[in-house]
């Protein structure tokens, strides 16, 4: 093979996303649930496209999907490109598959190009980075930081099923899964939309993400009694449903007020609010919220989760409801991106002609795990208005293949560097 520059070719990138993007249930477009049957099909055919373009393909025991290209010098670590190919429920196109493809196209683009970098590049789509339905989210990524603890696998999902049984009938053996643990990283890098409007408003190419928010997932029960919703006098219930009310319109007034104090990003949303038995003229015995808390501070978001909880307890003595449950589900630190990466992306889009600014990411992200076992950056595109996790999610074609050439003028520029190092 000849020795070309590599270039990004913006119509295949963009054909691979369309084609990825229609292994979605009809029904609800565009969802691609981690550990369903879809999500497989979805990952067969990132396989065949990953085989195609000339990379090993393998799964790791966490069930994560590499495609490999060998580097020129045995023994240096990897240079690691992706992100993830499960979506919310009827979510979009772009979450996540933008950054498997874009990866995907970098190694293809240097592959053809022949030109052989001295470091191995692996493409990886992490396992089941949305909150999954066993609760848990980034289970690939927490895997290779070694951050996946024994008893995540026991979470339950659909049917009862153990994430670690779901994780090995997804091709990961859990039974090694220290293995799936990663100290061979040199750097990361992941693409992704901004999920946000501040690209798009400012009319600039490229986001250089500073840091991931980290994010605290709480659930809380409140457990009542059950009672006839016309007979039992106002003063007697134990209404677990008005407990978890209160919850919810503490969580986001305290999040609100939190967000003035001038200590960074701080949000809260309660996305799960369940009572039982969800009848008409029945007082609901019990009261389940999920609380999903997000902070650049990491002092405050721990605060912040501290408050909840004793709000929680004050809120079950005023409405004669007990805390049956108030557990962490997940919680990821605030995760900075590394300088080095972050300088070499910047000068990536300069070299591309393209308009380039710094900010921080309000959402969980593949790349804040692997920063805690590699230097790792994120590269942003603008969408439009900043939707995300909804189906009218989109970004432009030309934007992509923008994002994946700044990717890879980094990815040259650090093989470069760590050579003349
Ligand atoms: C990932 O999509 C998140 O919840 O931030
Ligand atoms: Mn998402
Ligand atoms: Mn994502």
């Amino acid at each position: 093979m000849t020795d070309r520059t590599p270039a990004i070719d913006e119509r295949r990138l963009w054909s691979d996303l369309m084609a990825l993007a229609e292994i979605t249930d009809a029904a609800r477009p565009w969802t691609r649930r981690s550990f369903t049957p879809l999500f497989d099909q979805g990952r067969d055919w990132l396989r065949r496209r990953f085989a195609e373009a000339g990379l090993a393909v393998r799964l790791d025991a966490a069930a994560n999907l590499f495609g490999r290209l060998e580097g020129s010098e045995p023994g240096r670590p990897v240079v690691m490109l992706g992100s993830h190919s499960d979506s919310v429920p009827s979510g979009g196109r772009f979450d996540g598959p933008a950054g498997v493809i874009a990866a995907l196209e970098v190694a293809r683009a240097l592959r053809e190009s022949g030109r052989t970098l001295r470091h191995p590049v692996e493409v990886v789509d992490c396992l089941a980075e949305e909150p999954s339905d066993f609760g848990l989210s980034c289970i690939g990524s927490r895997a290779m930081a070694g951050l996946l603890a024994p008893e995540m696998l026991d979470y339950r999902g659909p049917g009862g099923e153990r994430l670690g049984d779901a994780i090995d009938r997804v091709g990961g053996d859990t039974a090694r899964l220290a293995t799936a643990r990663r100290s061979d990283v040199a750097a990361f890098l992941e693409l992704h939309i901004e999920q946000g409007v501040v690209l798009e408003r400012s009319r600039t190419d490229i986001g250089i993400v500073t840091g991931i928010v980290g994010i605290v997932r709480l659930e809380l029960v409140f457990l009542g009694e059950a009672a006839h919703a016309g007979t039992m006098p106002m003063a007697m219930r134990r209404d677990a449903g008005v407990a978890a009310a209160r919850l919810v319109g503490f969580v986001s007034e305290r999040a609100q007020a939190l967000a003035q104090l001038g200590r960074g990003y701080v949000v809260a949303t309660t996305g799960v609010i369940e009572v039982a038995p969800n009848a008409i003229n029945v007082v609901p015995q019990r009261g389940r919220v999920v609380v999903d808390v997000r902070a650049e501070d990491a002092a405050l978001l721990d605060a912040f989760v501290a408050e909840i909880e004793a709000e929680a307890r004050c809120i079950a003595e005023a409405t004669a409801t007990v805390v049956e449950r108030c557990a962490t589900l997940s919680r990821a630190t605030p995760a900075a991106c590394d300088p080095r990466l972050r300088t070499l992306l910047a000068e990536g889009a300069a070299a591309r002609g393209l308009s380039s600014l710094s900010l921080p990411s309000g959402a969980g992200h593949d790349a804040a795990f692997l920063s805690r076992i590699a230097p790792a950056a994120m590269v942003f595109v603008p969408c439009r208005e900043g939707r995300s996790h909804t189906p009218e999610e989109w970004a432009e074609p030309a934007a992509i293949a923008a994002g994946a050439a700044t990717m890879l003028e980094a990815v040259l520029r650090f093989d470069a560097g760590a050579a003349a190092g």
